[in-house]
């Protein structure tokens, strides 16, 4: 047994990770008085939500008519019927509250001229069920929404008490002999000291696993540390086959820019100058939902009609919008467009191409936020003392497929639940549990033995083996033999995880080792991702299968769960949750209204 001498810190509850979602949860947890830690492995402000551009999608009617009905059957359509209906009323309900709480917290949103919270339009939000318009529903501070956000959390975060651990590498999940949750053990980065968090309740909010593939817009640090701790616990991930290709990054770097582009008038061409959406999607046009877009761009590319000397990218053209405009609304696009393309966007058009941008599937939880242990008895039985919220959990209101500006709206209503729903079940009067010692030792074991690790397989050449699997066979497009191709390679590549090399044996800013604890978190989100796209023998939203070129309701209509297990991956399925909270007596939507159709545009 691997000897680390370590503090304890007790706590009534922990977040693990400080995005959005995690700062949400954190303040509203301290809002409670419960005793609250947020554990971050970056500077909080430094979280991946900062990069998030285009805005918060809301029903708040400032620019035109709009009901959280309506956004509620967009999110529905724009999941391909695969989210669960419960989760996404909640979303759609909720949504207007948590961002005006946002604006009271101070969050800067760009203003109307009337002084209201500015709002654009974004792909695949419409208004009545679909019938009508686009709808400005996505409200922007600028185009860094994300930075505004998550600054303003932080500070509220610290108003409230809350109490962080920076740069803390969390390394596992502590759990009873009787599968409840008690804590993580974490690796203080920058003085090599370890810490045992113990807690009555756990969320875990550490973001997705973009850097599974070779090009993503997400940051190096979105390596689905919550997926890695989770599967290592013998506990299910659910849909991760459902990865959204974001239809503009910046050709060569990756690098995002926003839907928002499209909804202030942006619009892409192919080779011969055409709008090319127009053909594909007659009534929404380049505000088709992102899925679409991205496999219309494919297509154009593949017929012959990419731009550039390879015919490999799109362009996205701004020059035609006022410079005042794009100064006000987009300044950093504006910005990442001349340092990563070289370009001026009020006189040239942006090479883009569809890019990794985030991962529908994750860890299975409700909408409360805790997380669920599906069984064949009960689907939707929960683990005690664990939660996932943001992109890391599947709650599931993306399904198939993510709609833009629902993934902010996810952090901060998901957020908020999972602590009201923790100030509801965590005893603040009873003391902390007593801590399962074989659990906390396991996790000294791993550790020792991959800061140990001598064999031949060095952690960057892994990774970016890993990287170019995904990348080449969980692509935009797949094909049973792509498929097929992938699975055994994504396995080989798994197995050689026990064969890895740390040349770094330290315990301070050790970037080697933290690098491997990092790529034995991607390797069972990738593997999982992979397997689950095999097995799904249709297409739906971002899983286009060009086997099985529709979707199959009667036989696939599920959500797909797998258990990792080393370089094996367990599936089975839990049923999607078809029924709404409220009924249309209430003020809901009724199941028929948003029964399973064609999905046109
Ligand atoms: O395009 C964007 O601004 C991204 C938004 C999102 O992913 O929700």
């Amino acid at each position: 047994m691997a000897a680390y001498e370590y503090e304890t810190h007790n706590y009534d509850a922990i977040v693990v990770g400080a995005g959005g979602a995690g700062l949400r949860a954190t303040l509203g947890l301290a809002e409670q008085g419960l005793r609250t830690a947020c554990i971050s492995k970056v500077f909080p402000t430094r979280s991946h939500t900062v990069a998030a551009q285009g805005g918060i999608a809301a029903s708040l009617g400032n620019m035109g008519p709009d009901s959280w009905q309506w956004h509620m059957y967009d999110t529905v359509k724009g999941s391909d019927w695969l989210g669960d209906t419960d989760a996404m009323e909640y979303l759609a309900r909720e949504a207007p509250k948590a961002v005006y709480e946002l604006e009271h917290y101070g969050v800067p949103f760009s203003r109307t001229e009337e002084g209201k919270i500015y709002q654009r339009p974004f792909g695949g939000h419409t208004t009545e069920f679909g019938e009508g318009p686009p709808v400005q529903r996505t409200c922007a501070a600028a185009d860094r929404t994300g930075h505004a956000i998550l600054h303003t959390l932080y500070g509220q975060s610290l108003k409230q008490q809350a109490e962080f651990y920076i740069e803390y590498f969390a390394l596992d999940l502590i759990m009873s002999e009787d599968g409840v949750c008690q804590g993580v053990v974490c690796w203080k980065l920058d003085d090599g000291t370890m810490h045992v968090f113990n807690a009555k309740m756990v969320v875990l909010a550490t973001g997705g696993y973009g850097r599974a593939y070779f090009s993503a817009t997400s940051a190096h640090t979105c390596t689905g540390d919550g997926g890695g701790m989770v599967a290592r616990q013998g506990l299910a991930l659910q849909d991760m086959e459902f990865v959204q290709f974001h239809p503009t990054g910046i050709y060569g770097s990756g690098c995002l820019i926003t839907e928002g582009a499209r909804g202030e008038g942006g619009y892409l061409t192919n080779s011969e100058g055409e709008r090319f959406m127009e053909r594909y999607a007659p009534n929404y046009k380049d505000l088709a939902p992102r899925d679409y877009v991205s496999r219309c761009m494919t297509m154009e590319i593949r017929e012959g009609r990419g731009v550039g000397p390879g015919g490999d990218h799109i362009h996205l053209n701004l020059n035609h919008l006022p410079a005042e405009a794009l100064a006000e609304r987009l300044p950093g696009i504006s910005e990442s467009a001349k340092i990563f393309a070289g370009v001026d966007v009020t006189k040239e058009p942006i090479p883009v191409l569809p890019t990794v941008h985030y991962n529908m599937g994750g860890i299975p939880t409700n909408y409360y936020g805790e997380v669920l242990n599906p069984t064949a008895k009960d689907p939707n039985a929960i683990v005690p003392g664990l939660m996932a919220v943001g992109e890391a959990g599947c709650a599931s209101v993306h399904g198939a497929n993510r709609l833009g500006s629902n993934s902010l709206i996810d952090l901060v209503v998901f957020g908020r639940a999972a602590a009201i729903r923790a100030g509801q079940v965590v005893d603040r009067a009873a003391a902390n549990p007593t801590l399962n010692q074989p659990s906390v030792d396991a996790c000294f074991d791993r550790f020792d033995g991959l800061r140990n690790a001598n064999g031949n397989v060095a952690t960057a050449d892994l990774r970016l083996e890993m990287q170019k699997a995904m990348q080449a066979d969980a692509a935009v497009f797949r094909t049973d033999k792509t498929l097929a191709e992938g699975v055994e390679k994504m396995t080989a590549i798994a197995g050689k995880l026990d064969d890895l090399k740390v040349t770094d044996r330290s315990l301070v800013w050790n970037s080697d080792l933290m690098e491997t604890l990092e790529l034995t978190n991607l390797m069972p989100n990738a593997l999982a991702t992979i397997v689950g796209a095999e097995a799904r023998k249709e297409s739906r939203g971002a899983h286009a299968h060009e086997d099985y070129a529709t979707r199959d309701d009667e036989n696939w209509r599920v959500h797909t769960i797998s258990h990792v297990d080393g370089n094996k991956v367990t599936l089975s399925h839990r049923p999607v949750i078809t029924a709404p909270l409220t009924t249309e007596a209430e003020g809901g939507i009724s199941e028929a209204k948003i029964a399973p159709k064609e999905r046109t545009f």
